[in-house]
Protein backbone atom coordinates (compact mmCIF):
# COMPACT_ATOMS: atom_id res chain seq x y z
CA UNK A 1 0.00 0.00 0.00
CA UNK A 2 1.19 3.61 -0.70
CA UNK A 3 -0.04 7.03 -0.83
CA UNK A 4 -0.21 7.82 -3.95
CA UNK A 5 -4.27 7.65 -5.24
CA UNK A 6 -6.51 9.27 -7.43
CA UNK A 7 -8.75 11.62 -5.77
CA UNK A 8 -11.45 13.16 -8.08
CA UNK A 9 -9.48 12.04 -11.04
CA UNK A 10 -6.23 13.60 -9.97
CA UNK A 11 -3.14 11.54 -8.81
CA UNK A 12 -1.78 12.79 -5.49
CA UNK A 13 0.89 12.45 -3.49
CA UNK A 14 -0.76 12.09 -0.35
CA UNK A 15 -2.63 15.30 -0.13
CA UNK A 16 -1.25 17.20 -3.16
CA UNK A 17 -2.27 16.95 -6.62
CA UNK A 18 0.47 16.10 -8.46
CA UNK A 19 -0.20 18.45 -11.70
CA UNK A 20 0.18 21.06 -9.18
CA UNK A 21 4.46 20.16 -8.50
CA UNK A 22 4.68 19.76 -11.89
CA UNK A 23 3.21 23.46 -12.64
CA UNK A 24 6.12 24.55 -9.72
CA UNK A 25 8.70 22.69 -11.07
CA UNK A 26 8.55 21.48 -13.93
CA UNK A 27 8.90 17.80 -15.11
CA UNK A 28 10.42 15.21 -14.49
CA UNK A 29 10.55 14.86 -11.22
CA UNK A 30 10.84 12.13 -8.58
CA UNK A 31 8.38 12.55 -5.57
CA UNK A 32 8.59 10.89 -2.07
CA UNK A 33 5.78 10.52 0.13
CA UNK A 34 6.23 10.77 4.00
CA UNK A 35 3.45 8.70 5.21
CA UNK A 36 4.25 5.93 2.51
CA UNK A 37 8.34 5.51 4.10
CA UNK A 38 7.03 5.62 7.50
CA UNK A 39 4.35 2.72 6.93
CA UNK A 40 7.09 0.18 5.15
CA UNK A 41 9.97 1.30 7.98
CA UNK A 42 6.99 0.26 10.52
CA UNK A 43 6.37 -3.13 8.90
CA UNK A 44 9.58 -4.00 9.59
CA UNK A 45 9.44 -2.83 13.07
CA UNK A 46 6.47 -4.61 13.67
CA UNK A 47 7.84 -7.64 11.79
CA UNK A 48 11.04 -7.74 14.51
CA UNK A 49 8.81 -6.90 17.28
CA UNK A 50 9.93 -8.54 20.26
CA UNK A 51 13.40 -9.10 19.12
CA UNK A 52 16.46 -6.98 20.10
CA UNK A 53 16.99 -5.15 16.80
CA UNK A 54 18.12 -2.43 14.52
CA UNK A 55 16.19 -1.64 11.25
CA UNK A 56 19.06 0.06 9.19
CA UNK A 57 17.55 1.18 6.15
CA UNK A 58 20.36 0.72 2.68
CA UNK A 59 20.89 3.75 1.96
CA UNK A 60 22.09 3.39 -1.50
CA UNK A 61 18.03 3.07 -2.86
CA UNK A 62 17.57 6.51 -1.55
CA UNK A 63 20.49 8.83 -0.61
CA UNK A 64 18.56 12.15 0.31
CA UNK A 65 19.27 13.42 3.61
CA UNK A 66 15.36 14.47 3.41
CA UNK A 67 14.49 11.04 3.19
CA UNK A 68 17.19 9.62 5.66
CA UNK A 69 16.56 12.44 7.95
CA UNK A 70 12.49 11.19 8.25
CA UNK A 71 13.71 7.65 8.64
CA UNK A 72 16.16 8.18 11.28
CA UNK A 73 13.65 10.08 13.65
CA UNK A 74 11.48 7.20 12.97
CA UNK A 75 15.07 4.93 14.48
CA UNK A 76 15.88 3.93 11.63
CA UNK A 77 19.58 3.35 11.80
CA UNK A 78 21.85 3.27 8.20
CA UNK A 79 23.73 0.80 6.04
CA UNK A 80 26.28 2.24 4.25
CA UNK A 81 28.62 1.68 1.49
CA UNK A 82 30.69 4.33 0.74
CA UNK A 83 32.59 7.76 2.58
CA UNK A 84 29.81 9.63 0.30
CA UNK A 85 27.16 7.68 2.19
CA UNK A 86 28.74 7.46 5.39
CA UNK A 87 29.01 11.77 5.16
CA UNK A 88 25.33 12.35 4.11
CA UNK A 89 23.79 9.50 6.94
CA UNK A 90 25.55 12.14 9.51
CA UNK A 91 24.88 15.55 7.54
CA UNK A 92 21.15 13.98 7.85
CA UNK A 93 21.98 13.46 11.88
CA UNK A 94 22.21 10.24 12.25
CA UNK A 95 24.37 9.67 14.97
CA UNK A 96 27.70 6.91 14.48
CA UNK A 97 26.33 4.31 16.61
CA UNK A 98 23.95 3.48 14.55
CA UNK A 99 25.41 3.87 11.22
CA UNK A 100 26.78 0.32 9.61
CA UNK A 101 29.27 0.22 6.89
CA UNK A 102 28.68 -2.34 4.15
CA UNK A 103 30.69 -2.88 0.53
CA UNK A 104 33.25 -5.14 -0.56
CA UNK A 105 36.03 -2.20 -1.25
CA UNK A 106 36.55 0.16 1.45
CA UNK A 107 39.39 1.79 1.71
CA UNK A 108 41.57 3.41 4.24
CA UNK A 109 40.37 6.60 3.60
CA UNK A 110 36.58 5.59 3.97
CA UNK A 111 37.50 3.64 7.15
CA UNK A 112 39.19 6.39 9.07
CA UNK A 113 36.70 8.65 8.49
CA UNK A 114 34.30 6.20 9.88
CA UNK A 115 36.45 5.65 12.98
CA UNK A 116 36.99 9.25 13.46
CA UNK A 117 33.20 10.26 13.09
CA UNK A 118 31.53 6.64 15.11
CA UNK A 119 30.27 3.64 13.49
CA UNK A 120 28.26 1.04 15.01
CA UNK A 121 30.57 -1.58 12.46
CA UNK A 122 32.07 -2.89 9.50
CA UNK A 123 31.21 -5.34 8.06
CA UNK A 124 34.31 -6.84 6.63
CA UNK A 125 33.77 -8.72 3.35
CA UNK A 126 37.66 -9.84 2.86
CA UNK A 127 41.01 -10.59 4.78
CA UNK A 128 43.14 -7.77 3.13
CA UNK A 129 40.28 -5.63 4.34
CA UNK A 130 40.14 -7.13 7.40
CA UNK A 131 44.00 -5.84 7.30
CA UNK A 132 43.82 -2.59 6.22
CA UNK A 133 41.57 -1.93 8.77
CA UNK A 134 43.45 -3.63 11.65
CA UNK A 135 45.88 -1.02 10.40
CA UNK A 136 43.97 1.82 10.01
CA UNK A 137 42.11 1.48 13.58
CA UNK A 138 45.53 0.48 15.29
CA UNK A 139 47.04 3.50 13.71
CA UNK A 140 44.20 5.67 15.58
CA UNK A 141 44.33 4.43 18.81
CA UNK A 142 40.63 2.56 18.25
CA UNK A 143 38.73 -0.29 18.43
CA UNK A 144 36.69 -0.88 15.20
CA UNK A 145 33.68 -3.28 16.11
CA UNK A 146 33.54 -5.70 13.25
CA UNK A 147 30.76 -8.43 11.63
CA UNK A 148 32.40 -10.80 8.60
CA UNK A 149 30.17 -11.12 5.96
CA UNK A 150 29.85 -14.96 5.06
CA UNK A 151 28.51 -16.06 1.62
CA UNK A 152 26.33 -19.05 2.28
CA UNK A 153 26.50 -19.96 -1.56
CA UNK A 154 22.61 -19.62 -1.57
CA UNK A 155 20.87 -19.22 -4.87
CA UNK A 156 18.19 -16.08 -4.37
CA UNK A 157 16.75 -16.67 -7.32
CA UNK A 158 16.25 -12.94 -8.53
CA UNK A 159 17.77 -10.83 -11.45
CA UNK A 160 21.95 -11.99 -11.82
CA UNK A 161 22.81 -9.03 -11.42
CA UNK A 162 21.46 -8.57 -8.33
CA UNK A 163 22.45 -11.84 -6.95
CA UNK A 164 24.76 -11.65 -3.82
CA UNK A 165 24.86 -14.70 -1.97
CA UNK A 166 26.56 -17.36 -5.03
CA UNK A 167 30.13 -18.71 -4.07
CA UNK A 168 30.64 -17.19 -7.74
CA UNK A 169 29.69 -13.59 -6.19
CA UNK A 170 32.38 -10.99 -5.27
CA UNK A 171 30.68 -10.89 -2.31
CA UNK A 172 31.83 -12.08 1.64
CA UNK A 173 34.01 -15.11 2.22
CA UNK A 174 32.90 -18.75 1.52
CA UNK A 175 31.42 -19.51 4.84
CA UNK A 176 33.56 -22.65 4.80
CA UNK A 177 36.51 -20.74 5.28
CA UNK A 178 34.55 -18.68 8.14
CA UNK A 179 36.22 -20.37 11.48
CA UNK A 180 39.65 -19.69 10.26
CA UNK A 181 39.15 -15.91 9.12
CA UNK A 182 37.48 -15.40 12.72
CA UNK A 183 40.51 -16.94 14.56
CA UNK A 184 42.64 -14.60 11.84
CA UNK A 185 40.11 -11.27 12.89
CA UNK A 186 40.66 -12.42 16.69
CA UNK A 187 44.03 -12.25 16.92
CA UNK A 188 44.62 -8.89 14.62
CA UNK A 189 44.97 -5.64 17.08
CA UNK A 190 42.47 -2.75 16.66
CA UNK A 191 39.27 -5.28 15.43
CA UNK A 192 36.69 -6.76 17.96
CA UNK A 193 34.69 -9.35 16.56
CA UNK A 194 31.23 -8.89 17.79
CA UNK A 195 28.83 -10.96 14.84
CA UNK A 196 28.29 -12.29 11.48
CA UNK A 197 26.78 -10.55 8.42
CA UNK A 198 24.99 -11.96 5.42
CA UNK A 199 23.31 -10.23 1.81
CA UNK A 200 22.11 -12.51 -0.62
CA UNK A 201 20.79 -10.10 -3.16
CA UNK A 202 18.03 -8.10 -3.98
CA UNK A 203 14.60 -8.26 -5.25
CA UNK A 204 14.04 -11.76 -3.66
CA UNK A 205 10.36 -12.68 -4.01
CA UNK A 206 10.57 -15.88 -1.98
CA UNK A 207 11.34 -16.36 1.73
CA UNK A 208 12.98 -19.80 1.09
CA UNK A 209 16.53 -18.40 -0.16
CA UNK A 210 16.48 -16.41 3.21
CA UNK A 211 15.36 -19.46 5.30
CA UNK A 212 18.26 -21.27 3.98
CA UNK A 213 20.44 -18.75 4.37
CA UNK A 214 19.66 -17.40 7.84
CA UNK A 215 20.03 -21.59 8.67
CA UNK A 216 23.78 -21.40 8.11
CA UNK A 217 24.43 -18.32 9.64
CA UNK A 218 22.70 -19.99 12.76
CA UNK A 219 24.71 -22.81 12.43
CA UNK A 220 28.08 -21.05 12.32
CA UNK A 221 27.13 -18.48 15.02
CA UNK A 222 26.89 -21.85 17.32
CA UNK A 223 30.74 -22.72 15.68
CA UNK A 224 31.72 -19.49 16.25
CA UNK A 225 30.90 -19.55 19.68
CA UNK A 226 32.54 -22.88 20.47
CA UNK A 227 35.16 -21.66 19.07
CA UNK A 228 35.62 -18.60 21.57
CA UNK A 229 34.00 -15.59 19.63
CA UNK A 230 31.40 -13.98 21.71
CA UNK A 231 28.90 -13.52 18.78
CA UNK A 232 25.86 -10.69 19.41
CA UNK A 233 24.88 -9.55 16.83
CA UNK A 234 23.58 -11.03 13.16
CA UNK A 235 23.43 -8.30 10.67
CA UNK A 236 21.07 -9.98 8.02
CA UNK A 237 21.31 -8.12 5.17
CA UNK A 238 18.40 -6.91 3.45
CA UNK A 239 16.46 -8.10 -0.26
CA UNK A 240 13.09 -8.19 0.38
CA UNK A 241 11.14 -7.46 -3.04
CA UNK A 242 8.84 -5.47 -3.74
CA UNK A 243 5.22 -5.72 -6.51
CA UNK A 244 6.94 -3.97 -9.25
CA UNK A 245 3.83 -5.51 -11.30
CA UNK A 246 1.21 -5.03 -9.51
CA UNK A 247 -1.55 -6.77 -11.28
CA UNK A 248 0.68 -9.95 -11.25
CA UNK A 249 3.26 -10.22 -8.27
CA UNK A 250 2.29 -10.44 -4.43
CA UNK A 251 6.29 -11.26 -2.72
CA UNK A 252 6.03 -11.80 0.56
CA UNK A 253 4.96 -9.43 3.53
CA UNK A 254 7.65 -8.34 6.10
CA UNK A 255 5.94 -9.97 8.62
CA UNK A 256 6.49 -13.79 7.43
CA UNK A 257 10.04 -12.35 6.38
CA UNK A 258 10.03 -11.79 10.25
CA UNK A 259 8.72 -15.09 10.96
CA UNK A 260 11.74 -16.82 9.02
CA UNK A 261 14.20 -14.84 11.18
CA UNK A 262 12.46 -15.62 14.19
CA UNK A 263 12.24 -19.57 13.34
CA UNK A 264 16.68 -19.76 12.65
CA UNK A 265 17.97 -16.99 14.49
CA UNK A 266 15.37 -16.03 17.40
CA UNK A 267 17.06 -18.46 19.75
CA UNK A 268 20.70 -17.38 19.43
CA UNK A 269 20.37 -14.56 22.28
CA UNK A 270 21.61 -12.01 19.83
CA UNK A 271 20.90 -8.30 18.29
CA UNK A 272 19.68 -8.99 14.84
CA UNK A 273 19.74 -6.16 12.23
CA UNK A 274 18.25 -6.02 8.65
CA UNK A 275 19.41 -3.88 6.13
CA UNK A 276 16.16 -3.40 4.10
CA UNK A 277 16.21 -0.35 0.81
CA UNK A 278 13.77 -1.07 -1.62
CA UNK A 279 11.08 -2.20 0.66
CA UNK A 280 11.22 1.04 2.42
CA UNK A 281 11.73 3.32 -0.31
CA UNK A 282 10.63 1.60 -3.53
CA UNK A 283 6.53 2.03 -3.53
CA UNK A 284 7.14 5.68 -1.72
CA UNK A 285 8.59 7.28 -4.57
CA UNK A 286 7.15 8.39 -8.16
CA UNK A 287 8.90 9.47 -11.61
CA UNK A 288 6.37 11.88 -12.95
CA UNK A 289 7.25 12.86 -16.63
CA UNK A 290 5.51 14.50 -19.50
CA UNK A 291 4.89 13.39 -22.97
CA UNK A 292 6.61 15.21 -25.30
CA UNK A 293 5.08 13.62 -27.86
CA UNK A 294 2.93 10.46 -29.73
CA UNK A 295 4.84 9.34 -32.52
CA UNK A 296 3.17 7.11 -35.51
CA UNK A 297 6.33 4.62 -35.91
CA UNK A 298 5.63 1.87 -38.80
CA UNK A 299 3.08 -0.74 -36.88
CA UNK A 300 3.72 0.88 -33.20
CA UNK A 301 3.10 4.22 -31.73
CA UNK A 302 5.76 5.67 -29.60
CA UNK A 303 5.26 7.96 -26.01
CA UNK A 304 8.08 9.66 -25.87
CA UNK A 305 8.55 11.55 -22.13
CA UNK A 306 10.56 14.22 -21.02
CA UNK A 307 12.15 11.48 -18.67
CA UNK A 308 14.85 8.83 -20.00
CA UNK A 309 17.17 6.16 -19.38
CA UNK A 310 19.14 8.48 -17.24
CA UNK A 311 16.44 9.33 -14.55
CA UNK A 312 15.52 6.44 -14.50
CA UNK A 313 18.08 3.56 -16.02
CA UNK A 314 15.82 0.23 -14.24
CA UNK A 315 14.39 -0.48 -17.13
CA UNK A 316 16.99 -0.10 -19.66
CA UNK A 317 20.01 -1.98 -17.23
CA UNK A 318 17.65 -4.75 -15.94
CA UNK A 319 15.22 -5.13 -17.99
CA UNK A 320 13.14 -4.00 -15.03
CA UNK A 321 9.30 -3.41 -15.12
CA UNK A 322 7.75 -0.24 -13.28
CA UNK A 323 4.41 0.57 -13.78
CA UNK A 324 3.48 3.72 -15.93
CA UNK A 325 0.28 5.33 -15.02
CA UNK A 326 -1.86 8.46 -16.57
CA UNK A 327 -1.76 11.22 -13.76
CA UNK A 328 -5.23 12.03 -15.08
CA UNK A 329 -7.39 8.94 -14.34
CA UNK A 330 -8.76 7.27 -17.34
CA UNK A 331 -12.54 7.29 -17.62
CA UNK A 332 -14.09 3.61 -16.53
CA UNK A 333 -14.38 1.55 -19.78
CA UNK A 334 -11.79 3.74 -21.40
CA UNK A 335 -10.27 1.36 -24.61
CA UNK A 336 -6.45 0.94 -24.33
CA UNK A 337 -3.92 0.76 -26.95
CA UNK A 338 -0.06 -0.32 -26.48
CA UNK A 339 2.62 1.67 -27.09
CA UNK A 340 6.44 1.95 -26.64
CA UNK A 341 6.84 4.54 -23.78
CA UNK A 342 10.58 5.68 -24.49
CA UNK A 343 12.36 8.82 -24.04
CA UNK A 344 14.27 11.35 -25.86
CA UNK A 345 18.10 9.59 -24.99
CA UNK A 346 19.99 8.64 -28.32
CA UNK A 347 19.80 4.92 -27.56
CA UNK A 348 16.83 2.55 -28.74
CA UNK A 349 18.01 1.04 -24.89
CA UNK A 350 16.45 4.27 -23.61
CA UNK A 351 13.01 2.16 -23.53
CA UNK A 352 10.95 2.22 -20.66
CA UNK A 353 8.21 0.09 -21.49
CA UNK A 354 7.40 -1.87 -25.08
CA UNK A 355 3.47 -2.49 -26.19
CA UNK A 356 2.54 -1.15 -22.88
CA UNK A 357 -1.21 -0.68 -22.82
CA UNK A 358 -2.26 2.59 -22.11
CA UNK A 359 -5.33 5.13 -22.15
CA UNK A 360 -5.85 7.63 -24.91
CA UNK A 361 -2.29 9.96 -24.05
CA UNK A 362 -1.67 13.41 -25.78
CA UNK A 363 1.18 15.46 -25.67
CA UNK A 364 1.41 17.48 -22.21
CA UNK A 365 -0.40 15.53 -20.36
CA UNK A 366 1.63 13.67 -17.92
CA UNK A 367 2.49 10.10 -16.30
CA UNK A 368 3.93 8.34 -13.26
CA UNK A 369 6.10 5.23 -12.98
CA UNK A 370 5.61 3.54 -9.72
CA UNK A 371 8.19 2.22 -7.29
CA UNK A 372 10.44 4.39 -8.06
CA UNK A 373 11.72 5.47 -4.54
CA UNK A 374 14.63 3.13 -4.85
CA UNK A 375 17.29 2.74 -7.01
CA UNK A 376 15.66 5.66 -9.20
CA UNK A 377 17.59 9.12 -8.54
CA UNK A 378 20.43 7.76 -7.10
CA UNK A 379 21.39 5.90 -10.28
CA UNK A 380 20.84 8.88 -12.56
CA UNK A 381 23.34 10.45 -14.66
CA UNK A 382 23.89 13.32 -16.44
CA UNK A 383 24.01 11.82 -19.91
CA UNK A 384 23.37 13.45 -22.96
CA UNK A 385 24.12 16.67 -20.60
CA UNK A 386 20.60 15.93 -19.07
CA UNK A 387 20.36 17.92 -15.24
CA UNK A 388 19.78 15.39 -12.49
CA UNK A 389 16.34 15.87 -11.81
CA UNK A 390 14.63 17.24 -8.66
CA UNK A 391 13.28 15.28 -5.88
CA UNK A 392 10.10 16.35 -3.63
CA UNK A 393 8.82 15.32 -0.71
CA UNK A 394 5.38 15.15 0.43
CA UNK A 395 3.95 15.00 3.93
CA UNK A 396 0.37 15.63 4.05
CA UNK A 397 -0.70 19.16 2.56
CA UNK A 398 2.78 20.33 1.94
CA UNK A 399 5.73 19.79 -0.34
CA UNK A 400 9.25 20.53 -0.32
CA UNK A 401 12.10 20.18 -2.92
CA UNK A 402 14.69 18.47 -1.56
CA UNK A 403 17.10 18.75 -4.43
CA UNK A 404 16.67 21.31 -7.31
CA UNK A 405 16.99 20.64 -11.00
CA UNK A 406 20.26 21.92 -11.50
CA UNK A 407 20.89 25.10 -14.14
CA UNK A 408 22.76 24.21 -17.03
CA UNK A 409 25.21 26.92 -16.41
CA UNK A 410 25.99 24.96 -13.38
CA UNK A 411 26.80 21.48 -15.10
CA UNK A 412 28.84 23.08 -17.96
CA UNK A 413 31.27 25.27 -15.35
CA UNK A 414 32.16 21.65 -13.89
CA UNK A 415 34.40 21.18 -16.52
CA UNK A 416 37.40 23.23 -17.62
CA UNK A 417 39.10 23.30 -20.28
CA UNK A 418 42.70 23.41 -19.99
CA UNK A 419 45.39 26.57 -21.39
CA UNK A 420 47.18 24.34 -24.03
CA UNK A 421 43.88 22.66 -25.76
N1 LIG B 1 22.58 -4.57 2.10
C1 LIG B 1 23.53 -4.78 1.18
C2 LIG B 1 24.86 -5.21 1.59
C3 LIG B 1 23.23 -4.58 -0.19
O1 LIG B 1 24.17 -4.79 -1.10
C4 LIG B 1 21.93 -4.15 -0.58
C5 LIG B 1 21.59 -3.92 -1.97
C6 LIG B 1 20.98 -3.93 0.44
C7 LIG B 1 21.34 -4.16 1.77
C8 LIG B 1 19.59 -3.45 0.16
O2 LIG B 1 18.87 -4.34 -0.63
P1 LIG B 1 17.31 -4.07 -0.88
O3 LIG B 1 16.59 -4.26 0.42
O4 LIG B 1 17.16 -2.69 -1.38
O5 LIG B 1 16.94 -5.07 -1.89
N2 LIG B 1 20.22 -1.27 -8.38
C9 LIG B 1 19.50 -2.51 -8.21
C10 LIG B 1 19.54 -3.02 -6.81
C11 LIG B 1 20.94 -3.21 -6.26
C12 LIG B 1 20.96 -3.71 -4.85
C13 LIG B 1 22.32 -3.69 -4.30
N3 LIG B 1 22.44 -4.06 -2.93
C14 LIG B 1 18.07 -2.34 -8.71
O6 LIG B 1 17.73 -1.25 -9.19
O7 LIG B 1 17.28 -3.28 -8.69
Amino acid sequence: MDHFLYRDGILHAEDVPLPQIAAEVGTPFYVYSCATLTRHYQLFEEALSGLDHLVCFAVKSNSNQAVLAHLAGLGAGMDVVSGGEYLRAKAAGVPGERIVFSGVGKTADEMRLALEGGIRQFNVESEPELETLSAVATSLGRVAPITIRVNPDVDARTHEKIATGKSENKFGIPIAHAREVYARAAALPGIEVIGIDVHIGSQLTELEPFEIAYTKVAELTRALRADGHDIRRLDLGGGLGIPYERSNTAPPLPLDYGDVIRRTVGDLDVEVEIEPGRLISGNAGLLVAGVIYVKKGDGRDFLILDAAMNDLVRPAMYGAWHDIVPVIEPLPGVEQAPYDIVGPVCETGDTFAKQRPMPPVAAGDLVAFRSAGAYGAVMASEYNTRPLIPEILVKEDQFAVIRARPSFDEIINRDSVPPWV
